[in-house]
């Protein structure tokens, strides 16, 4: 007879929750923030400078010291990553102190390539160095924070041409500029989305962005004809008026591709938001937390495979790379030893 304990069954779940390294803020921890920063760092050509690359990580491990610092910061969550050229130098800086075993443990730089639809680049690789991610509920907060952190960095470090910052929004209460509702199949609880998006060893998180620019001619999202929403609940697989799945959906609606990866690999953290530009460029700022890099390829590959995800068909991809968001405990080891 196979007779379960439950109290040792208990007991392992919470050692092994001890046992699970500290996370930065933005990674899993449910938010209502209304806003969200996206800044997507290009340095100049530092990265062979070890002394500034130290530097620039130094201000980096500080960044929770930095959010402190603005007028109130109540509700202000920040974290930071880190690219792979990046992350290599890093790397190598603490292997010749002799502290690899420091940082990333047994984890590889994730590399990001182009991936092609029928010859077509349809998710390009633009590469960055350090993305910021900060969230709040006060765009002016938002603004400030980004403020003080590009001031901490060296000076004249940053490509300012190159680099990106994109201000997300929530919109009619958490749908994309499309209309339909986003997010719906996140992991619910807090612990559901901790185990999908952190390494627990290291406490840190593999992410993936992507700014996408949506097709709003094609959309059409003010004043649609049912036909119009029809069809486009098709290309997405749910219903664009709640989200409810749609029956026998076809075989590369978006949500049936991804539920398949899904099902397959394990769930990924999404925390995407809508943004708008002044050259009237609208669309979603996608950014995913997940604990591999495996579970990004195998939806990318689905998204283009055959005839491709027919959200293709209402936004196109303009941007992406992947980062490492180390744990707090490797942000600490790097600001003391670098
Ligand atoms: C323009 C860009 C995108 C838009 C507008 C979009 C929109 C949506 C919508 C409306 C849903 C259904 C509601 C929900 O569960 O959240 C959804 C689901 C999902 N999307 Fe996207 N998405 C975009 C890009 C991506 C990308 C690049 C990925 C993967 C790297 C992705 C992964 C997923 C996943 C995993 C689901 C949940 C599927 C499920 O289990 O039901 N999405 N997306």
């Amino acid at each position: 007879m196979n007779i379960r304990c439950n109290c040792k069954t208990d007991e392992s779940e919470e050692q092994r929750k001890k046992k699970m390294a500290e996370s930065q803020q933005t990674v899993y921890e449910p938010s209502d923030a209304q806003y969200a920063l996206y800044y997507w760092i290009h340095l100049k050509d530092v990265k062979n400078d070890d002394e500034i690359v130290k530097q620039i990580v130094r201000s980096c491990a500080q960044i929770d010291h930095t959010a402190q610092r603005v007028d109130d910061p109540t509700d202000l969550k920040v974290g930071v990553g880190f690219g792979k050229q990046f992350l290599e130098q890093i790397t190598k800086i603490m292997q010749e102190k002799g502290l690899g075993t420091n940082f990333m443990p047994n984890l590889k730089a994730p590399e990001y390539t182009d991936w092609k639809l029928k010859q077509e680049i349809v998710l390009p690789s633009t590469g960055g160095d350090i993305f910021v991610h900060a969230k709040g509920n006060n765009v002016g907060t938002l603004y400030e924070f980004q403020h003080l952190f590009f001031n901490t960095l060296p000076e004249q470090s940053v490509d300012v041409a190159k680099t990106n910052i994109t201000r997300g929004f929530t919109y009619q209460n958490h749908r994309d500029i499309s209309g339909y509702m986003d997010g719906i199949a996140n992991p619910l609880t807090t612990e559901e989305r901790r185990n999908a998006a952190v390494v627990a060893n290291t406490g840190g998180s593999f992410v993936v962005t992507q700014k996408w620019e949506h097709l709003m001619n094609v959309i059409q999202v003010e004043r649609p004809d049912n036909d119009t929403v029809a069809i486009q609940d098709l290309w997405i697989g749910r219903k664009r008026e709640n989200g409810r799945l749609i029956e026998n959906m076809p075989r590369t609606s978006h949500v049936k591709l991804m539920r398949q990866v899904q099902e397959r690999n394990q769930q990924i953290v999404r925390q995407s938001l809508p943004y708008t530009e002044e050259s009237g460029r609208t669309g979603l700022f996608f950014l995913a937390y997940a604990n591999n890099i495996q579970v990004f390829e195998e939806m990318f590959e689905a998204m283009t495979q055959e005839t491709g995800d027919m959200l293709f068909l209402m936004s196109t991809n303009t941007s992406g790379t992947y980062w490492y968001f180390p744990g707090l405990m490797e942000l600490k080891n790097l600001h003391i030893n670098i």
